[in-house]
């Protein structure tokens, strides 16, 4: 895709799931990757393994660089420190995928503080932290760049027993148009992609049982799950120049998920 080859992107979370296919999809597109991961470092040399491996397929001398950086997001210093990290290897920063993310579940009544805090300090704070450094990165070089945020159909459909998690996807909404909105002017476009049901670990409690996988794809349109190599494709195009003139968008890749599925036959007169 036009536009990619050179950026440096720093994707969060990159050590399994969709943000490991992101940072191998960008490679392949020809960026130098910075693989954020919290704890899983073998994750992590497995993404760059990968990205290196499709980035580099065809090519004697490849290009293309990775860089794995420790950080948890919900941490200021942490994020501080991972995007000096960035600068001081590759020297820039164009493109920046908030990807990490958790959830937990429990009835709205119940959910205690620490938790509750858990998740939004890491899908919400940690998001705007990690955006916060970039764009500081940006306006001082006086650079273009993008933004993605990895959102979910939890944006706009509400998700009983998983408020924390709803909250911080429909916060993330607001946060990308704010963002956009803010400085569009300065060439900094501020995208989300909004994933449906995606085979990933996250979702080990369905997809790795047969029978329950059926069952969460009975309510799919499409009738399938998505994979996380749709997803980067989405993120690679967002990134790229293809959608330069995108801004403030979160595009929903669901199978239809977000369309009423109830609707799909009539039933209302
Ligand atoms: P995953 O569990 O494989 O990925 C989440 C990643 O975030 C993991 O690598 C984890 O180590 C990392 N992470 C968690 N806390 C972190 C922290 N404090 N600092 C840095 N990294 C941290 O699951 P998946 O599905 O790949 O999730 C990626 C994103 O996609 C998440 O934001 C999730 O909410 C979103 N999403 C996933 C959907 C799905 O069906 N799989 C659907 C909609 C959205």
């Amino acid at each position: 895709m036009k536009g990619l080859t050179g950026k440096t992107a720093l994707i969060t979370g990159a050590s399994s799931g969709i943000g490991q296919s992101i940072a191998i999809r960008l490679a392949e597109e020809g960026c130098n990757i910075v693989i954020n991961y919290r704890s899983d470092g073998e994750g992590a040399a497995d993404t760059h393994r990968q990205a290196m491996e499709k980035a580099c397929k065809d090519i004697e001398v490849c290009g293309v660089q990775s860089l794995l950086v420790q950080g948890d997001v919900s941490k200021e210093e942490d994020v501080v420190s991972m995007v000096q990290k960035t600068l001081e290897r590759f020297g820039q920063l164009d493109i920046l995928v908030n990807n990490a993310g958790v959830q937990t579940d429990s009835p709205s009544e119940a959910i205690d503080v620490d938790s509750f805090d858990w998740v939004l300090g890491i899908n919400l704070r940690g998001s705007y932290l990690c955006a916060r450094e970039t764009i500081k990165h940006l306006l001082a070089e006086n650079r273009t760049g993008s933004i993605i945020n990895i959102s979910s159909v939890h944006e706009v459909i509400p998700r009983p027993q998983y408020l924390s998690y709803s909250i911080s996807k429909g916060g993330m909404g607001n946060m990308t148009k704010t963002l956009a909105l803010e400085y569009a002017a300065k060439g900094i476009r501020v995208n989300g992609i909004a994933p449906g049901a995606t085979v990933t670990p996250i979702n080990e409690a369905w997809t790795e049982d047969p029978e329950k996988q059926a069952e969460v794809e009975s309510h799919i349109p499409m009738g399938r799950a998505g994979t996380s190599e749709e997803m980067a494709a989405a993120v690679a195009f967002l990134a790229s120049d293809e959608a330069a003139y995108i801004t403030g968008q979160t595009l929903f890749i669901d199978g239809g998920l977000t369309l009423y599925a109830d609707f799909q036959e009539p039933w209302s007169a």
